[in-house]
């Protein structure tokens, strides 16, 4: 297995991994990291659409096939997504789709470790100040993600799917708190502020479109749950993992 980073010093993968350097803004650059592989995963990053095409050239040219990272909230059958961020994953689909590379589509739910984003609030205070506390998501463990994605990298059974990716059940995010009490042994307070305030410190990290495609999502997922699906379990043969166990997995991020 090869990973490619734009930074391998700091790069911090298991061993057995091989590591190289390279850049999906300078395909050039990706070339020497694919030689020999037969399939890649991508994980488009914040990065502006128009550099995937030459992207997807190059992998032409060295692998068949690629798995791609995607979003679940993705319509069928629309030119253009509600929100910039299900139209920004639809149009690497398309692209993908137009490419001539056999692909698999994974679909997910929202990372559990979105919620890592709270590890500090809750090391220093013990409070979660959070807008939208009863929005509910099926948040999923990257382990699952992974797993998937390695049963679905190395056979050539899954091309043409598109896989929709959840945890086994939709949380609020007020439980979510609680079950990362529940791993660390320590009481927290979810506190519900206003979504106007994260929205000012979201912009400083994310354009506004990005920001109000986030918060409008989350307003959602209060009078709609996320849905859950049971894909990674009819392919892994057993249960997706539970934020829960995501919590107790990474408790020592939320601990003082
Ligand atoms: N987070 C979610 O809930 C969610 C849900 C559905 C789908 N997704 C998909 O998953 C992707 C990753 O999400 P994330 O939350 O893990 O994002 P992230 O934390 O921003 O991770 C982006 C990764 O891309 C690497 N990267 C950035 N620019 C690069 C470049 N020019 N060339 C090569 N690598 C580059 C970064 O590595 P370094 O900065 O270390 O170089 C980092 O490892 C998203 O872009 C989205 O498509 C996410």
């Amino acid at each position: 297995m090869r990973a490619l980073v734009r930074n391998p010093d700091t790069a911090d993968l298991p061993s057995g991994v091989e590591v190289v350097r390279g850049d999906l803004s300078v395909p050039d650059t990706l070339n020497e990291g694919l030689e020999g592989v037969e399939a890649v995963f991508l994980v488009w990053p914040a990065l502006p659409i128009s550099f995937a095409p030459a992207v997807l050239g190059v992998l032409k040219q060295h692998a068949p096939r690629i798995v791609y990272l995607s979003s679940m909230g993705i319509r069928e059958g629309l030119a253009q997504q509600a929100d910039p961020i299900n139209d920004f994953h639809a149009n690497i689909e398309r692209l993908i789709e137009q490419s001539g590379l056999a692909w698999t589509f994974l679909r997910v739910s929202g990372f559990a470790t979105n919620t890592l984003g709270w590890a500090q609030q809750i090391r220093s205070d013990g409070v979660v100040r959070w807008p939208y506390g009863t929005a509910a998501r099926s948040l999923i463990h990257e382990q699952d993600i992974a797993t998937v994605a390695v049963r679905v990298l190395t056979s050539d059974r899954h091309n043409g799917a598109k896989y929709v990716l959840t945890g086994p059940q939709a949380l609020t995010q007020v439980e979510q708190v609680h079950a990362i009490s529940q791993a660390i042994g320590r009481p927290l307070r979810y506190e519900e502020i206003s979504p106007e305030i994260v929205r000012q410190q979201m912009l400083t990290q994310m354009p506004p479109a990005m920001v109000d495609g986030m918060l409008n999502a989350w307003a959602g997922f209060v009078t709609e749950p996320e849905p859950v699906s049971r894909t990674v379990e009819e392919i892994m043969g057993r249960p997706a993992h539970t934020y829960s166990e995501w919590a107790i997995d990474h408790a020592s991020a939320f601990r003082v």
